[in-house]
């Protein structure tokens, strides 16, 4: 089996799974995040070496109070806890989106977890949190146009990889395979400008039932691919 480089999984599905199950929303996103700790110690195991999940959007703000603050809860404990299972797989995490919407022990809890996390090579792990590629592109460029115009970048010297590095994820190649969970087939402000070339999988299994099988279905059918970038298949 020939492994993507990087997969990139939107994490879908957890309020229908609970409401499924006559449970309240907030029990489909702690069972979601118990999820995201398997997955991580299946790519290792698999040797995927970078994975990207889009855990919260700028767009989930307008969720209602009481599921934000859920989350809110949730991801307190999870930044915590990621530190032992980052020193477990050796995994390097990165938090991209707009951190400075977090309340302040949310992001001390980023900033000491990236920190000791820094030296791993074995898996890099991005979790977007407010993220919106949208809301990345315009930070991007803000920072951008203020080099220009404090004369640090000439606007004649922008390339494509001037852009990459003005991105949250300056450094992290390009997506193989996306997988979103849960059956809807839209991108919701992910990753806009690194998805160019990636390979979608869409499937019907909701986040908190996406366990190891159906990753290795989904690197299977990513096999199947025939990847051309704009060339002619080789015979
Ligand atoms: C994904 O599950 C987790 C977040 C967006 C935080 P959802 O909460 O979107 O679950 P559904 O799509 O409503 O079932
Ligand atoms: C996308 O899921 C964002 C995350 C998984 C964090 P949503 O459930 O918020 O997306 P929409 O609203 O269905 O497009
Ligand atoms: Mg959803």
């Amino acid at each position: 089996m020939n492994v993507p480089n990087h997969i990139a999984i939107i994490l879908d599905g957890n309020g229908r799974w609970a409401k499924a199950k006559g449970m309240p929303r907030s029990y489909g996103h702690v069972k979601g995040c118990a999820n995201l700790e398997t997955i991580c110690d299946d790519m290792k195991e698999l040797g995927v070496k970078y994975l990207t999940v889009y855990a919260f959007s700028t767009e989930n703000w307008k969720r209602s109070r009481e599921e934000v603050e859920g989350l809110m809860k949730l991801f307190r404990n999870y930044l915590k806890k990621c530190i032992k299972i980052a020193e477990k797989n050796k995994m390097k995490v990165k938090i991209i989106g707009d951190i400075s919407a977090f309340d302040a022990d949310i992001r001390q809890k980023i900033v000491e977890l990236e920190e000791f996390s820094k030296d791993y090579t074995e898996l890099h792990f991005q979790i977007a949190l407010n993220y919106g590629s949208r809301d990345e592109i315009v930070r991007g460029m803000r920072r951008m146009a203020l080099d220009a115009a404090e004369g640090r970048l000439r606007p004649e010297e922008i390339e494509e990889n001037t852009i990459e590095n003005y991105l949250d994820t300056a450094g992290i190649p390009d997506p193989d395979l996306l997988i979103r969970t849960s059956g809807e087939q839209r991108l919701s402000n992910f990753l806009l400008w690194q998805l160019a070339y990636t390979e979608f999988y869409f499937t019907d299994v909701p986040w908190p039932d996406f366990h190891k099988e159906e990753l290795v279905k989904a690197i299977e059918t990513y096999n199947h691919r025939d990847r051309r970038y704009g060339g002619v298949k080789e015979e």
